[in-house]
């Protein structure tokens, strides 16, 4: 939490100032401030397990001499870029520990309402110390939802055959665009559910944990128990996801 925290200030004291900002790919951008973050999570790691795995969004997985070790650190150092690019307040750190293939720890930070939202498997879900659960909604009619876009959305056609269907049938949708910060909204009990089609580990780690943790499920958009490394992702307050699944098959 104090990682997320330190990482969160870096992003927020250089929001807005004129950033170095990179296209990963046509429409996928990285700035100087996602790598000052994960620079700063990494090396905090390091010091404290050394012999741990990371998987951090701008530098890959780094091997482990210990090939017995089995935990993995998840790490998105800004999930939200686009936003951030824009001086638009919606971002956040996220940081997920896996052992042995199984999310064990989760925090979400967003370092501009001071929000910290984290979970352990088996001890619940907290927003800032105190506990959190999803929502009690029981009808997609009055369900908030939330979606994203993947940055190969061009090759993904059916999301917005999806965004439409979805929109016909809830109360609202929304694209926030921070898929880290969605899962974590779902925990709280702010969105009833959230769909995405194109997401990486390091977007869902932490969150899927909050979610679960929350009260929530976690899938892919069949229904089968979500496996973080692949890219389809459906979560929901538990009382609404068949009818969303439904919704997704249509
Ligand atoms: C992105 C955000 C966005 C989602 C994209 C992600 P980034 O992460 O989470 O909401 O729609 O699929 O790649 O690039 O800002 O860390
Ligand atoms: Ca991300
Ligand atoms: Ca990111």
């Amino acid at each position: 939490m104090q990682t997320a925290r330190d990482a969160g200030r870096i992003l927020a004291e250089r929001i807005g100032r004129s950033l170095e900002i990179s296209n990963k790919g046509d429409i996928d951008l990285v700035t100087e401030s996602d790598l000052a973050s994960e620079r700063l999570i990494i090396e905090r790691i390091k010091s404290h397990y050394p012999r741990h795995a990371i998987l951090a969004e701008e530098s890959g997985e780094t091997a482990v001499s210990d090939t017995h070790n089995e935990w993995k650190w998840i790490i998105d150092p800004l999930d939200g870029t686009t936003n951030y690019a824009h001086g638009y307040p919606c971002f956040c750190v996220s940081i997920g520990v896996e052992r042995a293939k199984r999310i064990e720890l989760g925090v979400v930070y967003d370092p501009m309402r001071d929000e910290m939202f984290a979970a352990e498997r088996g001890g619940g879900a907290t927003l800032n110390e105190r506990r959190i659960r999803v929502s009690r909604v029981e009808d997609l009619n009055q369900a908030m939802l939330c979606t994203g876009f993947p940055y190969d959305v061009r090759d993904r056609p059916h999301f917005a055959h999806h965004f439409s269907n979805f929109t016909m049938k809830a109360q609202a949708v929304r694209r926030d665009g921070s898929a880290a910060l969605d899962l974590a909204y779902v925990a709280a009990g702010r969105f009833d559910g959230f769909w995405e089609d194109g997401l990486s580990p390091w977007d869902i780690a932490a969150g899927a944990l909050l979610v679960e943790e929350a009260g929530g499920r976690v899938t892919d958009f069949n229904g089968n128990p979500l496996d973080i490394y692949t890219p389809r992702v459906l979560v929901s307050n538990g009382a609404i996801h068949d009818s969303m699944i439904r919704v997704l098959r249509g």
